[in-house]
């Protein structure tokens, strides 16, 4: 029931010049291949060029962060409006780099979440545990609770919007990737999560992604588990053949 999603996350790569280049590239090589969205998350100056070079085709762009407030004195930060003036459809919310490095926290998760929600995006949300949570086997509590928090007040009509990824911080951008039960089985958390505090027919319907060092290899075996719907994939995603290698295994 749960629409799969293959979307890719340029993290800090990519100059537009080199964007209207891997998209062009990209076009025909996932045409037709419709048993799954696709998403390109780009850097913000990338996301003009990349709207436009995606046209007329079935690759949809979203960005990588926006803000939570509507205008204003955020130096440095960009808008709902001013993505959704240029046509960016998807925004990731909560990636893990950006709660490690830029002071993110559930509280700003939520409150971006909730403003991409209402200006009419569709939210990547990023959640998941590290290292040391695994480690001491807390991981089940760990994306419940992110999952609760950064979903707060959110509505079960808006969530159709939400795309939850399951990423584990260990196995980002590391080459260590979650055996495909351990995905499964953590995807399976966050659904039961959802059924418990929306429905269990939003529990059916929600996308939930893996996420962390997914690539050509792995991405059939991640992808054929239940709760598996789809993948956001960082390095993977900045080289065409590689990407469309997954497109083509959520289209097998
Ligand atoms: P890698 O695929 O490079 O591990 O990155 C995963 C990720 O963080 C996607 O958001």
């Amino acid at each position: 029931m749960a629409r799969t999603v293959i979307a890719g996350n340029w993290k800090m790569n990519m100059t537009p010049s080199e964007t209207k280049a891997f998209i062009e590239t990209l076009k025909p090589m996932v045409a037709g291949k419709d048993k799954c969205d696709i998403v390109i998350c780009a850097p913000y100056v990338d996301l003009a060029t990349a709207v436009e070079a995606a046209k007329g085709s079935n690759i949809k762009i979203g960005a990588e962060n926006v803000h939570f407030e509507a205008k204003g004195a955020y130096t440095g930060e960009v808008s709902c409006a001013m993505l959704k003036e240029i046509g960016c459809e998807y925004v990731i919310i909560g990636h893990s780099e950006r709660r490690q490095y830029f002071g993110e926290t559930d509280t700003t998760v939520n409150l971006r979440v909730k403003a991409a929600l209402a200006a009419g995006f569709k939210v990547i949300l990023c959640l998941g545990e590290v290292k040391e949570q695994r480690l001491a086997g807390i991981t089940d509590e760990v994306v419940s609770m992110q999952t609760k928090l950064d979903l707060a007040e959110v509505s079960e009509d808006d969530l159709k919007n939400v795309i939850i990824a399951y990423e584990p911080v260990w196995a980002i951008g590391t080459g260590l990737t979650a055996t495909p039960e351990q995905a499964d089985e953590t995807c399976g958390v966050i659904r039961d999560t959802i059924a418990v505090i929306y429905s269990s027919k939003a529990a059916k319907e929600i996308t939930i992604q893996y996420g962390g060092s997914m690539n050509d290899k792995n991405a059939a075996e991640l992808l054929a588990k239940k709760n598996v719907n789809g993948g956001l994939i960082g390095g993977a995603s900045l080289v065409p053949e590689k990407f469309t290698a997954i497109v083509d295994a959520a289209n097998a």
